[in-house]
């Protein structure tokens, strides 16, 4: 199977053994636990999403370097508004600093990004800086990062119902075609595959609202461990479980 084995010291290391392609085609993640990660340290929380930020480029230069083709991340749901303005203005900070820092990088190693999310009220300049690097890393054939950006299933969907019924109401479409195929094209995630692999970072049992439509078959995998500390070695922990799944689709 070609993930690495071994003692969990081993696995450890910067570097994970690696031959063999990735056994998926598409990882989607809920990166939770930052704010813990932070009061466990005595820290600002702050610190904890500036942390995160720095798991998430290891782990997308990592599955980057492996050839895994789409990896979507929730890295601000719709609920988080709920949040104090402090830590809502640093994450938006955040967000149009890793942009503007990382880009280049990020196209350098033919990563296509794009965000998915009602961006509509995002700030204009984060707006624009998400279009920018959009465009920029559109033709890129490696990874294919999609950041969740004010992001929330229900309204997704809900937006999706609510297209199809104008197109139906205008002729463009017919009620008999339908399907769950043609729902799937409504949403943000039309043109990739569905996740195989969903994993969820600081041990909560629950999808938030994340792709609820798209993660109808994902294997779904929960550590404990804090979004700051998954490293690439946790991310082939998780794939060793996904391996040992016997993928049904809902058959025998
Ligand atoms: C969840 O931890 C994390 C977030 C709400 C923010 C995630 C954002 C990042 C890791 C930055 C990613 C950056 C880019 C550019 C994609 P939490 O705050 O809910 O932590 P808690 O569960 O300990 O409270």
């Amino acid at each position: 199977m070609g993930i690495a084995r071994g003692r969990h010291s081993k696995t450890d290391k910067k570097h994970v053994a690696r031959q063999e392609p990735f056994p998926l085609t598409h990882v989607a993640i809920i990166m939770d636990g930052n704010r813990r990660w932070a009061d466990l340290r005595g820290l600002p929380r702050l610190a904890g999403h500036r942390q995160g930020v720095k798991t998430l480029k290891e782990l997308v230069k990592y599955v980057g370097r492996h050839g895994l083709k789409y990896l979507t991340v929730y890295a601000f749901s719709s609920e988080n508004w709920n949040r104090s303005s402090e830590e809502v203005d640093y994450l938006i900070g955040l967000f149009a600093e890793v942009v503007r820092d990382e880009l280049e990088e990020l196209h350098g190693s033919k990563v296509r990004l794009s965000f998915i999310g009602d961006l509509s009220t995002l700030p204009a300049n984060l707006q624009q800086a998400f279009r920018q690097a959009s465009q920029r890393t559109r033709d890129n054939q490696g990874l294919s990062l999609q950041v969740a950006i004010n992001y929330g299933a229900r309204s997704e969907i809900t937006e999706a119902v609510r297209r199809i019924a104008a197109d139906v109401k205008q002729g463009r479409l017919s009620e008999s075609e339908i399907s769950a195929e043609l729902v799937g094209s409504y949403l943000y995630t039309k043109d990739i595959p569905d996740p195989d692999l969903l994993i969820r970072t600081g041990g909560e049992m629950r999808l938030s609202n994340y792709l609820l439509w798209q993660s109808a078959y994902a294997e779904l995998y929960v550590t404990p461990v804090l979004w700051p500390d998954f490293s690439p070695a946790e991310f082939e922990r998780a794939l060793c479980e996904f391996a040992l799944r016997e993928r049904r689709f809902g058959g025998d």
